[in-house]
C-alpha cells in the first residue's frame, strides 16, 4: 500500500461508500488507476494477496461483479473460491451466519458477499473476523459498482466535481442508484434521479439528489446518464402502467438521444434490458461507456480486495 493510503485507508471492510469519506473514494480510485496497469502487461499478476484466500459467497446471480471479483483476486496471486447458493448446504437450512462461519474456519482472508437481503454484508462484517466486501445486497449499496462509475467517470472528464449526472429508472429498487447517489455528491457531482413518482419518490431529495419525474425536462442539460434495469424481479406490478408507457417516458430512446447535451455519455451496470430502458443502437454506440465500465471494475475490486486487507 503507498504511504498516502496507508494514512488515509484504514477500514478492514467495504460495506457502503454512505460510510466512506472522499478522501478513501479517492484512495480507491488512485489505487485502481495504478492497477490498470497491470492489465495491460502480458503478465497480468501482482504479488499482493500471495498466499491470501478470498471467497467469493454469490447468494443471487450475478455475471460481471462475481467474475471480476474473481479475476480480480487471482491477478493479485490470492487463493480464490467461488460459492453459490445452488448446491451448497442452505438447500439444507443452514444460515447465512453459519455458512459464513463454517468458510471462515478454514482460514480465509476476504469474504466478498451478494445477497438479496439489505444489511446482509453488516451483518456478515460483525460476525466474522476476517474482512467483508460488499458485492449488493438488496435494495440497499453496490459499494464496487459506485466506486467503478465514479472511476469511469473521472477517465472520461477528467474529474468528478461538477458533473451533472442523471441517473434513470428504477431508483427505488436500486443499489446501485444508492451507492452513485453517495459516492458522487461526495466528490461534488450534481445528481438528478428521473423515473416515475412510485420509482423515484421525492424522499430521495433528503439524500441531496433532485427528483424530477420529466426525463424530457433535463435531458439536454447533463453531461452523464445512467440507466438503471428494470428490475422486474423487485419491482411490484403497480409501480408502473406498461413496460411500452415506461419506455415511452423513461427509455433513452434514439429519438431522445439526439436531444442530449453533445458528448453525453451513457452509463449503465448491467445487465440491460436492450429496447426497454435503453435502445440497442446507444447501448452499443461511440457515447457508450458500458463495456469500459465493465473493464474498469476489475481495476477497482483489485484495489478494494488490495485496500481491505492492508496488503504491501
Ligand atoms: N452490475 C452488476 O452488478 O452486474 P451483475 O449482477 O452481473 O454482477
Amino acid at each position: 500500500m503507498s504511504e498516502s493510503a496507508a494514512g488515509i485507508w484504514t477500514k478492514k471492510h467495504l460495506l457502503t461508500l454512505e460510510e466512506l469519506s472522499p478522501d478513501e473514494i479517492r484512495v480507491v480510485l488512485d489505487t485502481a488507476a495504478s492497477f490498470k496497469d497491470v492489465s495491460l502487461r502480458s503478465v497480468k499478476k501482482y504479488p499482493a494477496l500471495r498466499g491470501r484466500v478470498v471467497v467469493n459467497t454469490f447468494f443471487e446471480d450475478s455475471t460481471r461483479t462475481r467474475t471480476s471479483f474473481s479475476l480480480a483476486a487471482s491477478r493479485l496471486s490470492a487463493d480464490v473460491i467461488d460459492f453459490t447458493e445452488k448446491g451448497s448446504s442452505v438447500s439444507k437450512g443452514e444460515t447465512l451466519i453459519d455458512t459464513a462461519r463454517n468458510i471462515e474456519a478454514m482460514g480465509v482472508d476476504v469474504i466478498v458477499i451478494r445477497h438479496k437481503a439489505a444489511g446482509s454484508a453488516m451483518l456478515l462484517a460483525r460476525t466474522v473476523s476476517c474482512s467483508v466486501i460488499n458485492a449488493g445486497d438488496g435494495a440497499h449499496e453496490h459499494p464496487t459498482q459506485g466506486l467503478l462509475d465514479l472511476y469511469t467517470m473521472r477517465q472520461r472528464f477528467g474529474k468528478i466535481a461538477g458533473l451533472r449526472v442523471a441517473i434513470v429508472g428504477d431508483i427505488v429498487n436500486s443499489r446501485v442508484a444508492r451507492s452513485n447517489l453517495w459516492g458522487l455528491t461526495k466528490m461534488g457531482a450534481e445528481v438528478i434521479l428521473v423515473g416515475p413518482p412510485t420509482l423515484v419518490p421525492k424522499s430521495f431529495e433528503q439524500l441531496g439528489a433532485r427528483v424530477v419525474h420529466n426525463f424530457d425536462s433535463v435531458i439536454g442539460e447533463v453531461d452523464v446518464i445512467n440507466m438503471l434495469r428494470v428490475q422486474f424481479e423487485r419491482i411490484q406490478s403497480s409501480q408502473f402502467p406498461s413496460v411500452r408507457e415506461f419506455t415511452q417516458m423513461f427509455g433513452l430512446t434514439q429519438e431522445r438521444f439526439k436531444r442530449c447535451k453533445p458528448g453525453v455519455f451513457v452509463m449503465h451496470p448491467g445487465p440491460m434490458n436492450r429496447g426497454i430502458e435503453i435502445s440497442s443502437e446507444i447501448a452499443d454506440g461511440e457515447q457508450s461507456g458500458i463495456l469500459t465500465q465493465v473493464t474498469n471494475g476489475l481495476a477497482v475490486r483489485m484495489a478494494v480486495l488490495y485496500l481491505v486487507t492492508g496488503a504491501q
